[in-house]
């Protein structure tokens, strides 16, 4: 079996990061999305990845390279425009040749991993077989209608009358009759070659289309609100552990990661929370599922519940941090001219929340 892992995309829901960065290469507990997903597929025994690729592409490749580091060997599909999912599929023929696999949207993230899935779905004579959650609001999905006999009858987007609760999910696994069914289907009203509309086909067409419902968490880390609820749901899985320097007037409390190279001097940190390589943390209060990435600086200040990329400075802050996603090489400071102010320099579609 072949993993295709998809990381093209426009990234709208998670601009400003996304006008300069892939979202799928955002830290959650400090390791990008992407990687989980590379590491959940090699997991499951998988060592030929194909990794699809947009605009974002070369930072794609730089960061992924070319999976030894995973004991994979990992393919670039260059995307031109993101034309959908279902289309993504249709470009990665070559390399997926006549194999079964499993697709995975990048910027997912699943609790436990898709081991016994793969492992299902290799024993089994499905011709696909689509991971589904139970949710409590499925208006919001697009959610799968199931037959008697526990087959996929009908997928809908964003059922006003939902007639089931159990969600897509970013994983979905495919024989070759996936093949006739992206070549067969027509862009949806949005312009996109929609994986629906193709598994839609395959049902229509006398294929045997099961469901594997999911028991555990599993996050779309798409906006930024699920991205912290990522983060928040992986620390706590994380045992603490201490690589880097921690001075006496400094107490950790709970489960707290700190990594090679951090320092923590005359600061509080209350896990779960992991301070990444380099990182300074110095007369600071981090409070719980808080991530702050390599080579950081939170100094004077109070922050919990976010997630801090690479480069980034806190200096000073009057008033505690929270539910913050904070990008790379940003500055945030007291202001310490007349008259009193806010100052700022902001990108285009970022929000500030003032007291
Ligand atoms: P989405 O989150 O559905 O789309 P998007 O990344 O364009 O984001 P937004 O809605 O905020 O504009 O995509 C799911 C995953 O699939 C994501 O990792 C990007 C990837 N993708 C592709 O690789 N190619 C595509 O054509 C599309 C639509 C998505």
């Amino acid at each position: 079996m072949k993993g295709l892992v998809l990381s093209g995309g426009k990234g709208t829901r998670l601009r400003p990061i996304t006008y300069t960065s892939a979202k799928q290469l955002v830290p959650v507990a400090n390791k990008p999305v992407l990687f989980r997903a590379i590491e959940a597929i090699r997991d499951a025994g998988i060592d030929e990845i194909g990794i699809v690729i947009g605009d974002t592409g070369p930072e794609v490749r730089a960061a992924v390279g070319d999976g030894k580091r995973w004991g994979v060997r990992i393919e670039y599909i260059p995307q031109d425009a993101p034309l959908g999912l279902a289309h993504a599929v249709k470009i990665s023929r070559d390399f997926l040749g006549d194999e079964r696999f499993v697709m995975f949207l990048g910027d997912n993230c699943i609790q436990g991993g898709i081991s016994q899935l793969i492992e299902e779905f290799g024993h089994s004579q499905h011709n696909a077989q689509i991971v589904l959650k139970q949710v409590a609001n499925p208006q919001q999905y697009g959610v799968a209608e199931l037959d008697e006999h526990g087959r996929i009858l009908r997928l809908t987007e964003k059922p006003r009358q939902p007639r089931s609760d159990l969600a897509l999910v970013g994983i979905y696994l495919f024989d070759p009759s996936i093949w006739q069914a992206v070549e067969a289907i027509k862009p949806s009203w949005r312009g996109e070659l929609e994986i629906t509309d193709a598994i839609q086909w395959l049902v229509e067409h006398g294929k045997q289309v099961y469901p594997y419902v999911h028991e555990g968490w599993w996050i779309d880390t798409g906006k930024k609100d699920d991205m912290l609820e990522a983060n928040r749901l992986i620390l706590e899985e994380m045992p603490a552990s201490n690589e880097g320097y921690v001075d006496r007037d400094s107490h950790l409390i709970g489960k707290v990661i700190v990594e090679k190279g951090a320092e923590i001097i005359n600061s509080t940190i209350r896990g779960p929370a992991i301070i990444g390589e380099n990182t300074r943390i110095v007369n600071a209060y981090v409070g719980p599922f808080t991530s702050v990435y390599h080579h950081c600086t939170i100094e004077g200040s109070e922050i919990e519940h976010s997630i801090v990329l690479e480069h980034s400075a806190i200096r000073d802050l009057p008033h505690r941090l929270e539910d913050s996603l904070i990008g790379r090489y940003v500055e945030v400071n007291r202001s310490p001219f007349k008259p009193r102010a806010y100052r700022l320099v902001l990108g285009d579609h970022s929000t500030v929340g003032v007291l």
